[in-house]
């Protein structure tokens, strides 16, 4: 039940930092990640890998997106990330040295289930993120790794998007104590970065309110753009699918990088642009980079919302509103990027009048390819 939440999806919402600590539990001990769940599967199998193949779709694609950054550079193993049904449909080269994780937070979507079906016949091994015991997609897998984000109601997949990464994060340290790619001590850093996630997201949650009236004030917007850089791009595009499905708005979302190789043409004066901005105690360079894109679109009268680390004084001057997300390794920060900009969709819809837990057209699990 909602409980006293005005829906379920900001009850979903409030749970998040949960359903991060209860996706780590009993995974890990000394420092060391060790997924119980595939013990079965056998070290040598995931030694042995040459590639990953990450399928999913919607919301978990984007998470798969962000989890394929940490794997890559954590385990030193190729990782790529396809929509379920681009893969299925396009004669992909699989051999046994493949792995293909799929994600899904109902296990039954019907694209996720078929390209996993299609990915074992050719031969590669299988593990899948689920949310749902005993659904369909983690029966037909070698191998399960649930996410315990408990279930999800709202249509707009929340809690599930950061158990998801939790799930991939720790995938990517047990992958890489596997393979002796990360020292002990790094593994340990990475895992209390983890493990620091939930209190951080609950800070995040506490700017609810003042993001609440930002998307009163913009009930009548009629487009909106998101940008994002590495880690921040998949949550630029899921902040863009999370205002479409929600509140019917045309959202896209960009890579920062690609600004001037079209999209900046768009900007217009008052055009809203939210922009994932990456830490500055990452990549200088980066960082750098994401300032002086805003500097272009705000020159052109683009209204800027940046998502920046607390006290992130570069991007002060030329952002019309800030978002504050508290300090975490560059890795890490998707997980509390992506907050306010849920809050700001399922507000948006609130204030436009709209059904937040169930829009229009959409259903909960797709069922059909
Ligand atoms: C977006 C959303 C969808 C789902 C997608 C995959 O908020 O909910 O994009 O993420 O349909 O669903 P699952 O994870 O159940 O396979």
């Amino acid at each position: 039940e909602k409980g006293g939440w005005s829906s379920f999806m900001a009850k979903e919402i409030s749970e998040e930092p949960d359903a991060v600590a209860n996706t780590m539990r009993a995974r890990h001990h000394d420092g060391q990640v060790v997924i119980p769940e595939l013990e079965a599967l056998g070290d040598d199998v995931l030694a042995g890998i040459d590639r990953i193949t990450i399928i999913a779709c919607g919301t978990a694609a984007y998470a798969g997106q962000v989890g394929s950054y940490a794997i890559e550079q954590w385990a030193r193993v190729p990782v790529q990330v396809e929509l379920s049904h681009e893969f299925r449909y396009r004669d992909p080269v699989i051999t046994p040295k493949t792995l293909v994780i799929s994600i899904s937070q109902s296990g039954e979507t019907m694209d996720t289930l078929m390209a996993v079906k299609f990915a074992r016949e050719a031969g590669a091994t299988v593990i899948s993120v689920c949310n749902t015991q005993g659904a369909t997609i983690p029966r037909e897998s070698d191998a399960v790794i649930y996410t315990h984000a408990g279930p999800e109601v709202a249509v707009a997949s929340t809690k599930a998007f950061v158990a998801q990464i939790t799930a991939l994060y720790l995938f990517g340290l047990h992958l890489a104590r596997v393979r002796g790619t990360l020292s002990v001590p790094e593994q340990a850093r990475q895992l209390d970065e983890l493990a620091a996630i939930p209190a951080k997201l609950s800070k995040v949650l506490e700017s609810h309110d003042s993001i609440a009236q930002l998307a009163k004030w913009m009930a009548d917007t009629r487009a909106v753009l998101f940008l994002g850089r590495h880690v921040g791009f998949p949550i630029a595009m899921e902040g863009a699918l999370k205002l479409k499905e929600l509140a019917y708005i045309h959202a896209e979302g960009f890579a920062a990088g690609e600004l001037k190789h079209g999209p900046i043409a768009l900007i217009e004066p008052g055009q809203p642009v939210f922009v994932v901005v990456p830490s500055p105690r990452g990549s200088d360079e980066m960082h750098k980079k994401v300032v002086s894109n805003i500097q272009e679109i705000r020159a052109r009268g683009a209204r800027v919302i940046a998502i920046a680390e607390q006290g992130d004084a570069a991007v002060l001057p030329f952002a019309d509103e800030v978002i504050p997300i508290p300090l975490a390794a560059p890795l890490f920060e998707p997980l509390l990027a992506v907050i306010p900009l849920q809050i700001f969709a399922m507000e948006l819809s609130s204030a436009k009048g709209l059904d937040v837990d169930q829009p229009r057209n959409l259903a909960k699990s797709v069922t059909v390819e």
